[in-house]
């Protein structure tokens, strides 16, 4: 029986290069994604570079989602890898957010990651040294203007990770994060004015984006044997991102 790496926002440019990096022999990988074209698409494109993947249409948010997505898995084989790459952002002041938008960030961040790691722990579904990953963010640590839901819930997103991974660490279930910097998707992308991002990718300190492939390699790794005795870290992939916020009020910025 193949192994099964689940991969939640397969749709997405994040998750679908995590659902390409998984894909490989004796793998099938389950792209979960709500847009069916786009869980389709990368379906597609893992079984065209010779590899076994499968689209499946669900809803994060939905409270039957991680019930049905691991039933699915559980009917293909054991699950190795499962990835968490969902997440709701709106840009908005503090003084503005609405209840229903920090809930829903909430909802398909860590509750969402929650209930899928959860079911698979309770039915069994996963192989000893399974690996289950985050796409964690520096929202969790660093507080973002305008982004209070999207921190909030990233906050939480990397309590979860820490709070499983000690709790199921005698149980052969490793849980870990990574952490990217600003990573240039159609995600991000619909947040900002054409030709933005092109003038702030150079002032990064690699003078560049990260890119879905970069987040995806580590992934890979953390999901693989040599990551036997990896749980509870946070792994990241921001090009100096984070280590170049730490700059006095005052100070001059190149
Ligand atoms: N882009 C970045 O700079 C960046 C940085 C740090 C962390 N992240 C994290 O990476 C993850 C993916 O980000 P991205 O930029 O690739 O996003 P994206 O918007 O490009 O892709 C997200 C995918 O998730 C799917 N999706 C959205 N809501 C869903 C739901 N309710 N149920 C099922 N699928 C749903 C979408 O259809 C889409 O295919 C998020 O968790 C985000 O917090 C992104």
């Amino acid at each position: 029986m193949a192994e099964v790496a689940i991969v939640i926002g397969a749709g997405g440019e994040i998750g679908g290069a995590c659902a390409r990096t998984l894909g490989g022999p004796g793998v099938v990988v389950l792209c979960v994604d709500r847009n069916e074209d786009a869980a389709r698409e990368t379906a597609s494109r893992i079984r065209g570079a010779g590899g076994e993947a499968e689209p499946f249409v669900a809803d994060a948010s939905d409270s039957s989602f991680a019930a049905a997505v691991v039933t699915r898995a559980m009917q293909l084989g054991p699950v190795t890898a499962a990835i968490h790459a969902v997440a709701h952002e709106e840009h908005v002041e503090a003084m503005a957010i609405s209840l229903e938008s920090i809930d829903r960030s909430f909802a398909l961040g860590p509750i969402a990651a929650f209930s899928l790691f959860r079911e698979l722990a309770s039915r069994a579904a996963l192989a000893n040294g399974a690996g289950l990953t985050v796409i964690g963010s520096l929202h969790a640590t660093h507080a973002f203007e305008d982004a209070l839901g999207y921190n909030l819930a990233h906050a939480a997103l990397a309590q979860l990770v820490s709070t499983l991974a000690h709790e199921w660490a005698g149980d052969g279930i490793r849980v870990n994060a990574v952490v990217p910097g600003w990573i240039r998707t159609r995600g991000e992308a619909a947040f900002y004015e054409d030709g933005y991002l092109d003038e702030a990718g150079l002032k990064l300190p690699m003078r560049r984006f990260g890119t879905p492939d970069d987040i995806a390699g580590a992934v890979h790794y953390l999901s693989s044997r040599q990551a036997a005795y990896v749980s509870g870290s946070f792994l990241t992939v921001d090009g100096a991102l984070g280590a170049s916020l730490a700059t006095l009020p005052g100070a001059s910025q190149s």
